[in-house]
């Protein structure tokens, strides 16, 4: 799969931009503050629908503008595809080849994962982080993931808002009555969002790359709030099943549901220990693409080709060994994307490189199979 034309219409600080991409390597090379993140922000968004910068699509828009458009041709097994996503202050409209499709659909076009610095936040942050990384990459594989989510945040939202609130004893049984019917949904929809998880999360551990940044050793372990029996769907229904019914009286003290996969966590150990707490900087980015890898993999496998990978501020907290694994896995693997202001401390690279410079939001092509400079 491979982006191979990218246009920006208004979106953030572009006016109207067209680039032509290539294949395997590019760097986007300019100073702060030109627009490099913003073109990596506009590629995630044809594969997601959705940017990871903000939960304000609007935000996206060119100041002073109605709207913006990111429109992008996507080349795949010798077809093409013709995605858009069209912000407006109001709304958003995704489309392939022209015709207006739903989130669940447009998030299974254009296969892309993304490692910036607010993807590291999935070591460094709290749990929510660690299940948006899971369930990201399960949407993209798996569009039916997309409504396991969205019935499970529906039916939690209608339950925690039965918990909340003083009532008489008569409303108290209806709302039991409610509660009961909540669980149900919960208990269904919230099996299937923890069971692909947990598989996804075995499937990780198996492709792992051990040892593969100064002999670290990364585990994971899905920490399931309230399931004992993690061992099959139904299992995990019967489980959390029971977990609400037991936890029923002290969610409704505490005006929330204490118990489910919207309180899970992915441990996530480096050479034994909490990664959050006892990595450094470097050792959590690294054990952070040690994840991606394993995501990388586990793509193939399923869907038989890599997905297109962006990385942001690629020299960020990572040394020239590191820097060098990481940039030759990926370019040997797939089109690959790469932000930088600092060009030249990255290492030299083995395979052909093309560079575009961006520069006040446009960006121009350099010469195509350069090595970046700083090689010898
Ligand atoms: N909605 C918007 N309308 C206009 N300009 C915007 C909008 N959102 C962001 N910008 C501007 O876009 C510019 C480029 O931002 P971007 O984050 O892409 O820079 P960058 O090249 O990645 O810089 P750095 O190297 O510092 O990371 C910034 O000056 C920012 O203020
Ligand atoms: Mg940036």
């Amino acid at each position: 799969m491979r982006l191979t034309s990218l246009q920006l219409e208004q979106f953030r600080n572009f006016e109207k931009e067209t680039v032509a991409l290539c294949d395997g390597l590019s760097l986007l090379v300019g100073r702060n503050g030109q627009g490099k993140t913003n073109l990596l922000e506009a590629i995630y968004i044809l594969g997601y629908g959705k940017t990871y910068r903000t939960s304000l699509a609007r935000e996206c828009i060119r100041h002073g503008q109605p709207e913006c458009r990111v429109s992008g041709v996507v080349t795949h097994g010798g077809g093409e595809k013709r995605l858009q996503v069209r912000i407006s202050r109001s709304d958003k409209d995704l489309s392939v080849h022209g015709k207006s499709v739903g989130l669940d659909e447009f998030a299974g076009q254009f296969h892309v994962l993304a490692f910036t610095q607010g993807h590291i936040s999935a070591i460094r942050g709290a749990p929510a982080e660690r299940r948006a990384f899971l369930d990201r990459a399960l949407v993209m594989m798996y569009p039916g993931h997309v409504r396991h989510i969205a019935g499970y945040v529906r039916a939690l939202k209608q339950r925690n808002s039965l918990l909340g609130g003083e009532v008489d004893a008569r409303q108290a049984v209806v709302d039991e009555r409610q509660i009961e019917c909540w669980d149900e949904a919960i208990a269904r929809e919230g099996a299937r969002l923890a069971w692909n998880r947990v598989r996804y999360v075995k499937e990780l551990k198996q492709e792992l790359p051990q040892a593969l940044f100064g002999g670290e050793e990364v585990k994971l372990h899905y920490l399931a709030v309230g399931c004992g029996d993690l061992s099959s769907v139904e299992a995990i229904e019967g489980s959390l099943r029971e977990g609400l019914r037991a936890s029923r009286c002290a969610d409704r003290k505490l005006g929330f549901t204490t118990v489910g996969p919207h309180r899970d966590d992915l441990k996530i150990y480096i050479d034994g220990k909490p990664a959050a707490h006892f990595g450094s900087a470097g050792q959590q980015r690294s054990a952070m693409i040690s994840l991606y890898f394993a995501q990388m993999e586990i793509h193939r496998r399923d869907q038989g080709y890599y997905p297109v990978f962006l990385v942001d501020d690629v020299e960020a907290e990572l040394d020239t060994g590191r820097l060098r694994t990481f940039l030759s896995y990926l370019s040997e693997r797939t089109q690959t994307l790469v932000t930088t202001a600092k060009e030249e401390i990255l290492p030299p690279m083995s395979s052909s490189v093309s560079r575009f410079l961006v520069e006040s939001g446009t960006v121009s092509a350099c010469a195509q199979g350069m090595e970046p400079s700083g090689a010898p």
